[in-house]
C-alpha cells in the first residue's frame, strides 16, 4: 500500500474548501490539515498540489460496459471503461445488471460480478435492473437488497418487448424498492409511442439516425417521467430519474420537487456537452456516433438549461450512461435506424466537460462541482461519507485537478475503446493531472499505474439516511385516515339483480 503525502492543494468538498496538505496510508485519507508532517517520510509519495485542487474522485453512477445489447456487445470492458474512468478523474463507476425477461436477478448479479471483478481498474458498485414482474422478482430483489450490497433497481419504460415494464409492474418494483429500503430508478420514455413513431418514419421512408429523434421527441420522455414519479409518489419511493435529455423532462422534475417530491434527476456528459442537430448530419456514421436513448435533443439551448437546473439543485448528479459502440456496430443499423445499437461514451470526460460547462461558464462554484461529480451521488446511494468526500477515514479516492489546464478532446488522445467521441474538438479548462484509487497513484501525468482487477466491488447498504429520513417520516404523518362520522341509517334503493 502506498503513503501518499498531498501537500499545499486546495481541498474541495461540497461544502467548503481549505488549503491543507492530505495523507494518505492503507488505501484510507489518515490526517486532513495545514502543514502536515506525515510519522515518517520513509515510502512516502510527496505530491506537490499547490495551485490545484484536490478534490473527491468522480463517481460516475451509471455506465454500461461490456454491455450485451441490441444484437452487440459495448466495445469498452470493465478494463478499458475504468481505466479510461481514472484518466479523466472518475474513480467508482455503478453499473448496471440487467437479466432478460424471465431470467433471475442473482444471476445476472453474479454474471456482472464474474466480467467485472477481473478487469476493473478502480472500484464500482451494481444497480440491477427489474425487466419483468413475480414473486421471484420481489424476493429476489430482497435478498440483492440484504445479502449483496445492491440499494437500487432500475426500470425500462422503454425497448417495448425487450425490457420494457408497464405501469402495474412499476407500481409493484417501486412498492417493493420502498419496502426494502432501495432506490427506484427509471428510464423514462413512453415505449409504446416510439415503437409507434419508428413504424411511421420507417414508413414515411426514413430510415437514417434522425427518424431515431424524430419517432421520440421530447413529450415523450417528459409524460413518461411524470408517470413515473406520479406512480413512485403514490407509494412514497424514492425516485432517480437516469439520463434527463430534455429541457421538458428536467422541468417536470424541477416541478415535482417544488411540490416536495423525493426525486432526483440525472443529466449526463452526452446531454451536457452536445445536442442532437448531429442526427442530420450529412454523413451516416457521424450521425449514427449520436444515437442513444432517450436522444440528444436537437434544441441547442437543452445543454445550457440542464446545467442551470443542475447548477441551482433541480437536478442532483452527473452521469455519463457510458455505452459505447465503434463505427461497424453502428452499422447493424446502416438500413434502419431501429437498429443501431444505442449509446454514447462520456466516462472519460464527463469531469472535464462538467467543469467546462458548469464551472468554467460561470453557472456553479467548485463546491457545486464536486457535489454534482461526487458527494450526492454517494448520499443517495448509501456510500458516504466513505466516498465523496474527503476527510479522515474516507477512502483515498482523490483526484489532483488542474483548473487552469485545457485539453482538447480528441479520439485521437481518449483511452476509450471507439474510433468516435461525441465531445471531438471541444476545448476544456479543468483536466485531472493525478489519479488516487484506493490509495494508489493509478494515472499521473499521461501515464497510467493500472492493473486489472485492483478495484474493488462496494456493497452497499439499504435505507439511506439522506434520501429514507424523510420518506419514513411521511410514512408516519402523511398516512390518510378515514373520518369518524355516525354511520348512515337512511334508505338505500334497491338495485334489481343483472342478467
Ligand atoms: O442509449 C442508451 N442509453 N444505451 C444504454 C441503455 C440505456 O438505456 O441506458
Ligand atoms: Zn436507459
Ligand atoms: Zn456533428
Ligand atoms: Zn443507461
Amino acid at each position: 500500500m502506498q503513503k501518499i503525502w498531498i501537500r499545499g492543494g486546495r481541498v474541495v468538498n461540497a461544502d467548503c474548501s481549505q488549503v491543507a496538505d492530505v495523507y494518505v496510508e492503507d488505501g484510507k485519507i489518515k490526517a486532513v490539515g495545514s502543514h502536515l508532517q506525515p510519522p515518517s517520510l520513509a515510502g512516502v509519495q510527496v505530491i506537490d498540489a499547490s495551485n490545484k485542487l484536490v478534490l473527491p474522485g468522480g463517481i460516475d453512477p451509471h455506465t454500461h460496459l461490456q454491455f450485451p445489447f441490441m444484437g452487440t456487445q459495448s466495445k469498452d470492458d470493465f478494463y478499458q471503461g475504468t481505466k479510461a474512468a481514472v484518466a479523466g478523474g472518475t474513480t467508482m463507476i455503478i453499473d448496471f445488471a440487467i437479466p432478460h425477461k424471465g431470467c433471475s436477478l442473482i444471476e445476472a448479479y453474479e454474471r456482472w460480478r464474474s466480467w467485472a471483478d477481473p478487469k476493473v481498474c478502480c472500484d464500482y458498485a451494481l444497480h440491477v435492473a427489474v425487466t419483468w414482474w413475480s414473486d421471484k422478482v420481489k424476493e429476489e430483489m430482497k435478498t440483492l437488497a440484504q445479502e449483496k450490497g445492491v440499494n437500487s433497481f432500475k426500470m425500462f419504460m422503454a425497448y417495448k418487448g425487450v425490457y420494457m415494464v408497464g405501469d402495474l409492474e412499476l407500481h409493484s418494483a417501486f412498492s417493493q424498492c420502498k419496502q426494502i429500503g432501495a432506490i427506484a430508478q427509471v428510464h423514462a420514455e413512453n415505449g409504446d409511442l416510439i415503437a409507434e413513431g419508428a413504424k411511421k418514419m420507417l414508413s414515411l421512408g426514413i430510415t437514417g439516425p434522425e427518424g431515431h429523434q424524430l419517432c421520440r421527441p421530447e413529450e415523450v420522455e417528459a409524460e413518461a417521467t411524470l408517470r413515473a414519479i406520479t406512480i413512485a409518489n403514490s407509494v412514497n419511493c424514492p425516485l432517480y430519474v437516469v439520463h434527463v435529455m430534455s429541457k421538458s423532462a428536467a422541468t417536470v422534475i424541477a416541478d415535482a420537487r417544488r411540490q416536495g417530491k423525493v426525486v432526483y434527476g440525472e443529466p449526463i456528459a452526452a446531454g451536457l456537452g452536445t445536442d442532437g442537430t448531429h442526427y442530420w448530419h450529412k454523413e451516416w456514421s457521424h450521425a449514427a456516433a449520436h444515437v442513444m436513448g432517450p436522444p440528444l435533443r436537437p434544441d441547442p439551448a437543452t445543454p445550457d438549461f440542464l446545467m442551470n437546473l443542475l447548477a441551482n439543485g433541480d437536478l442532483t448528479v452527473t452521469a455519463t450512461d457510458n455505452c459505447t459502440f465503434d463505427i461497424c456496430q453502428k452499422a447493424l443499423g446502416k438500413d434502419d435506424f431501429t437498429k443501431i445499437p444505442n449509446g454514447v461514451n462520456g466516462v472519460e470526460d464527463r469531469m472535464s466537460v462538467v467543469w467546462e460547462k458548469g464551472v468554467h461558464s460561470g453557472k456553479m462554484d467548485e463546491n457545486r462541482f464536486v457535489a454534482v461529480t461526487s458527494t450526492n451521488t454517494a448520499k443517495i446511494f448509501n456510500l458516504y461519507p466513505r466516498k465523496g468526500r474527503i476527510a479522515v477515514g474516507s477512502d483515498a479516492d482523490i483526484v489532483i485537478w488542474d483548473p487552469k489546464a485545457t485539453r482538447t478532446i480528441s479520439a485521437k488522445t481518449h483511452h476509450q475503446a471507439i474510433d468516435f467521441n461525441i465531445f471531438e474538438g471541444m476545448v476544456c479548462h479543468g483536466v485531472a493531472v493525478v489519479t488516487i484509487s484506493r490509495g494508489k497513484v493509478v494515472y499521473q501525468n499521461g501515464v497510467f499505474h493500472v492493473a486489472a482487477g485492483d478495484g474493488r466491488y462496494v456493497p452497499r447498504e439499504p435505507f439511506p439516511e439522506y434520501v429514507y429520513k424523510r420518506i419514513r417520516q411521511r410514512d408516519q404523518v402523511c398516512q390518510p385516515v378515514p373520518v369518524q362520522r355516525a354511520p348512515y341509517v337512511g334508505k338505500v334503493i334497491a338495485v334489481a339483480a343483472e342478467g
